[in-house]
């Protein structure tokens, strides 16, 4: 089993569609590589799915690291790509080649992603120059959501349309090797994933993109602050963990758990040692 490259990556579209999770730890990683996931992105939704912020803008750096080595170190042959966090690029393009550097160098990332169009352009040249794979991120982007009024559909009217595709071309020109669209019309999903030769992957974007993307702890029925409209729960893991810790719980307090089957046996009798007298203080 060959480790999926960024050109095998770039090389998919148009001959299969791309499917790509978010993980941030090394279990999940392990289940989800073991199964064929093409790519497995570290996304700063960490801090909203298992940090507990508001929103994604105080994930630091040392946490996207911490958590995408724990992914790298659960994936055998998935693309991983670590997500830049808000204020990690936008000062300058200097800033984004050392942190980008560090997503490979320390956390073992194949990849990264940071979000924007046009203005975040010379970074991506900067990054790509320096050796460092970039995906792109536009439609709704998380890190300045309050700027696009919220979490919201993006792209409705013709001239927003216009800027996200002005946007996707100006990110591939820059060498991206693929970009995620959120939450935008399926019409308009359709019409930016011809206008690129790189892969579009989407995320409340429709079908008619290269691939898809999903955070998982959605999918999976474990994070239930609140649910996008556009995430399909394939499962609803939530109620069986509760289900599982209350069954626990129950048991410990009833002394039902362990039982011998959970516990280790000694043919010593270990009695005697209440009847020893304590040890002399030094
Ligand atoms: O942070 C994240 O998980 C993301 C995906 C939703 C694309 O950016």
């Amino acid at each position: 089993m060959s480790r999926i490259t960024v050109k095998d990556f770039r090389e998919m579209k148009g001959r299969r569609k791309i499917a790509m999770l978010t993980a941030y730890d090394a279990s999940t990683a392990r289940l989800l590589d073991s199964v064929g996931a093409d790519s497995l992105l570290v996304g700063d939704s960490l801090g909203m799915v298992v940090l507990g912020y508001d929103s994604t803008v105080p994930v630091t750096m040392e946490q996207m690291l911490h958590h995408a080595g724990a992914v790298s170190r659960g994936t055998a042959r998935a693309l991983v790509i670590g997500d830049m966090p808000f204020g990690s690029y936008q000062v300058s393009p200097e800033q984004a080649v050392a942190n980008g550097i560090r997503f490979l160098k320390e956390a073992g990332c194949a990849a990264v992603k940071l979000e924007g169009g046009e203005e975040v352009c010379a970074a991506v040249r900067a990054l790509v120059r320096a050796g460092v794979p970039v995906m792109g991120h536009i439609g709704l982007t998380p890190q300045t959501a309050s700027q696009l009024g919220g979490f919201k559909v993006q792209g409705k009217d013709m001239a927003a349309a216009r800027k996200l595709l002005a946007d996707a071309k100006a990110l591939a020109a820059a060498g991206v090797f693929g970009i995620v669209l959120e939450a935008v019309p399926a019409s308009l999903a359709a019409i930016i994933t011809r206008a690129v030769a790189v892969p579009t992957i989407g995320i409340g974007a429709g079908p008619h993109c290269d691939g898809q993307v999903i955070v998982t702890n959605d999918m999976l029925g474990l994070f239930d602050k609140f649910v996008p409209s556009f995430v399909k729960q394939y499962v609803n893991l939530a109620p069986e963990m509760k289900k599982a810790a209350q069954a626990y719980i129950s048991e410990v307090a009833a002394g039902a758990f362990p039982g011998p089957e959970h516990s280790f046996a000694s043919t010593e009798d270990f009695s005697a040692l209440l009847d020893e007298p304590p040890p002399a203080c030094p």
